[in-house]
Order: C-alpha cells, then structure tokens, then sequence
C-alpha cells in the first residue's frame, strides 16, 4: 500500500468585477477578465490522501459523505499530471461564521487543486495551481492569491490565469456581508451564466462595459482609491443582475431583503457615508466599505438585520499547505 497525503487552506474570494459568462465551457474560459478580493474569515481546509488501496474517490465535507460528479474529473486532471496516483479520499471542511451561505466552490477548488497536486508530489507554480483551481470553478482561479486578483480571460488553457493585483492590501478597506438566506441558490452560477450568454441581448455591452470597468477598478485599486472602487463594483454588480433579468427565461437572485439592505447602503452614501454594495448569484449583499466607518454602517444596517446576519470580514491570504 501506498498512500500520499496533503493539506490546504484557500479562502473565498467576493467579485469587484464579475465573471459572468464562458467562452469554453470545457476549458472554463471566461468571456471577461474579472477582479476580486480575497477575504479572510471565509476559508476551507481540504486533505487530499491518494492511497493504492482505494477503489474510487470519495468525498467527505464537514464529515459527510457526499456524492458529486465535479470532484473526479478534476482529480484526473491531477493524474494525467502524475499517472502513478490511484484513487484518493477528500476531506473537506468549510470555515465560515455561522454558516454564513458564503461556501464558495472558490475556496473547495483552489484548496483541491493545492491538497492534491501536492499529494501527487507535484510541485506546480501558483500560475499552473490558478489554472488546474479555474478547471474546478472559474471563481477558484482566483482564490490561488491573497488581496486584490485580477483573473485574465486568456484564449487557451495556457493563458488563463489568475495573477495579483496588490497582495498585502495595505490600507484601508473591508467587506461587510449581509447574509440574507443560507439555502442552495435557486439557480447555479454556472447554468445562470450560461443563460445570459445564450439568450441576453445586452451580453456584447455586458463585455465592452465590464472590460472598461476591469481597467478602471485595477486602477483604483492601485491608486487605493475606495470610493471610485466601490462605484465600478456597484455599477458593475448591477449590470450582471440585468442580464439575468434579460435573459429567456429571465432571472433574478435579488430578495427582498437584499432590496432592503442596498437602500440602507444607498441612504447611507446619500449621508456622505463611502459605502457600495455588491451581489453574486445569491441574495447576499456584500458591502465595500472602510474599517473607518464601517461601525456607522453596521449600527444602519442593524435597524434591518440581526448580528448573526451581519459579518465583517477583511483581506486576506492566498491558498496555503497547512498540517494535515
Ligand atoms: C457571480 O465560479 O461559481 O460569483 O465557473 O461555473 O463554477 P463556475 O462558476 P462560479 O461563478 C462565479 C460567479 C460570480 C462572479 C465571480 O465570482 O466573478
């Protein structure tokens, strides 16, 4: 018997500027480049154990068995890699306050991609870890590097990768999330997508505005530029939810609640308070804001929500190995 085992950590990532759409579904190549942030207090551990006694791969999350079509594939990846791996086990764990609704497929591939080539005994670069995550989840491509991350659409599966903006984040900004329903999203972000690219009229601007506002945010990102940040993410958040409202059939992650907490956000702005919200293919809003006011904006958005509902979270690092 042989067995090869290894460890990560790799925490979420929220989107400034959305992916939202693929070019090859296969290769999971994005139809645009996107930004995000990688945050601290969202992350998963998974162990990876290949062992030549194991007859299928099998996966454990929070100790449960679960059955999935997406986690075999992804390890034959790693086996066209290294032939001489069997069959593996797969524990994963998920890290998030409360069980916040933000498990993201973001953190599970990019700690997958980093457990299992390790346990492979292959040594891959952070640039082959973004491509081997982005085959997991185009989200995951991201979530290699720590900070701001910008991810380049490429034309091949050679060029698509993640690469980072500004790692150590040394100033002043948070993410408040707002957690609005902790359920399964009514509809994936993949077959979401997927439906706007096939059916949406306005998915050509979609990609010229996301483009002009791709270059824009690294910019403010570079320039630490929170306010001009906050304004593209915002705009550009809205912008992916109208396309779902403008696709066959048409769409939307919005609750009311999430309504609710972007008009707080909104009033607050109105009040001279630098905040702006963003949302992915859930109800949960996201809120970009500094550490320096985020208590005023936490005491607003209180009036609506519980403090279960309401979490801080700042940035944070790139995928790590850590101790099995
Ligand atoms: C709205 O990465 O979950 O969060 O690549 O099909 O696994 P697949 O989709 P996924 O989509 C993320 C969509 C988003 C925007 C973003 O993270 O850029």
């Amino acid at each position: 018997m042989t067995s090869q085992i290894a460890s990560a950590r790799a925490h979420t990532n929220i989107a400034l500027i959305k992916y939202w759409g693929k070019k090859d579904q296969q290769l999971m190549l994005p139809m645009n480049g996107s930004l995000s942030l990688t945050l601290d207090h969202f992350y998963t551990d998974t162990t990876v154990e290949f062992n030549s006694i194991y007859t299928e791969d099998t996966f454990y999350l929070d100790q449960k068995k679960i059955e999935t079509t997406k986690i075999t594939p992804f390890l034959d990846l790693v086996r066209q890699m290294n032939p001489q791996v069997g069959f593996a086990r797969i524990y994963s764990s998920n890290h998030v306050p409360n069980a916040a609704g933000l498990a993201s497929s973001a953190s599970a591939f990019a700690a997958l991609a980093l457990a299992a080539s390790t346990a492979a005994g292959l040594n891959l670069t952070r640039r082959e870890l973004s491509r081997l995550a982005r085959r997991g989840s185009g989200s995951a491509t991201r979530s290699i590097y720590g900070g701001f991350v910008e991810w380049q659409p490429g034309t091949s599966d050679l060029d698509s990768y993640a690469i980072p903006i500004d790692e150590k984040v040394d100033w002043d900004i948070e993410m408040l999330a707002v957690i609005i329903d902790r359920q399964q999203k009514k509809i994936s972000s993949r077959t979401g997508m997927q439906r706007v690219v096939t059916t949406s009229p306005y998915y050509p601007a979609w990609i010229t505005s996301t483009n002009q506002d791709l270059s824009a945010a690294i910019q403010a990102v570079k320039e630490h530029n929170l306010q001009l940040l906050g304004q593209l993410a915002e705009s550009n958040a809205l912008r992916m939810h109208a396309l779902n409202l403008s696709a066959r059939p048409p769409f939307s992650y919005f609750e009311p609640a999430s309504l609710v907490a972007m008009e707080i956000i909104e009033k607050l702005r109105s009040e001279g308070i630098c905040c702006y919200y963003t949302l992915d293919a859930g109800p949960n809003v996201k809120v970009i804001c500094s550490k320096a006011e985020s208590p005023q904006i936490i005491r607003a958005l209180s009036t609506a929500f519980t403090p279960e509902q309401i979490v801080e979270a700042f940035p944070g690092p790139g995928v790590k190995l850590i101790e099995c």
